[in-house]
């Protein structure tokens, strides 16, 4: 029996044109469990969901940077870090969904091992939304939401994870990464 809470909801239809944008059942969603905490988005495309908002291209982001230059300067710990990356690192899929670099955690261990040390020391909620369900040692899964999206399209997961060592208060983890 899992020691997290497990719900499946409908994707639901985006409201725009943007490849990949959230839809309104899980925007209502990510508004309900942050409300007003201090929140971090990665690869926020054309959202307005956060304070702070890092997309490499869209102009809905507050800063227009690529995310690991972003986390590399970045010393804030933040209430809620959400973050919808991209899915493959196809090269061609990224062309057709007009993504300006491909930057798949899930196929890059390098990657992957960047920035899930840095959620350890800065980030007390995460609310990740992808094709996998990720886990690793200094967070706890909280609930995960399948997300059905209908027809034929791929299920995907917004997983809530919490840190189990970092406290608002600061308090931080040893990681240490160049
Ligand atoms: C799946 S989309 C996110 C869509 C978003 N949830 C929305 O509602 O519009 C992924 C986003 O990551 C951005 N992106 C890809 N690689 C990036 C990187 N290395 N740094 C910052 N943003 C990146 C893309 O520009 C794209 O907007």
């Amino acid at each position: 029996m899992a020691d997290f809470k497990c719900e499946a909801i409908a994707f639901g239809t985006p409201e725009g044109t943007y490849p990949g944008m959230f839809s309104p059942p899980l925007i209502k969603l990510l508004k309900s469990l942050i409300g007003q905490d201090k929140t971090l988005h990665l690869f926020s495309g054309s959202s307005t969901i956060g304070h702070t908002r890092i997309d490499l291209e869209h102009e809905a982001a507050t800063h227009n940077i690529d995310v690991i230059d972003f986390l590399k300067k970045d010393d804030n710990i933040w209430d809620w870090v959400i973050l919808d990356p991209p899915y493959e690192g196809s090269e061609s899929l990224y062309k057709d969904m007009n993504y300006a670099k491909p930057c798949p955690i899930g196929q890059d261990q390098k990657l992957r091992s960047f920035i899930t040390k840095w959620f350890n020391d800065h980030a007390i909620n995460i609310l990740w939304f992808d094709w996998c369900a990720p886990i690793w040692s200094g967070v706890k899964r909280e609930k995960v939401w399948l997300v059905l999206p209908g027809g034929y399209r791929k299920v995907r997961a917004l997983s809530h994870l919490k840190n189990i060592y970092l406290r608002s208060n600061g308090v931080r983890g040893l990681a240490n990464y160049v």
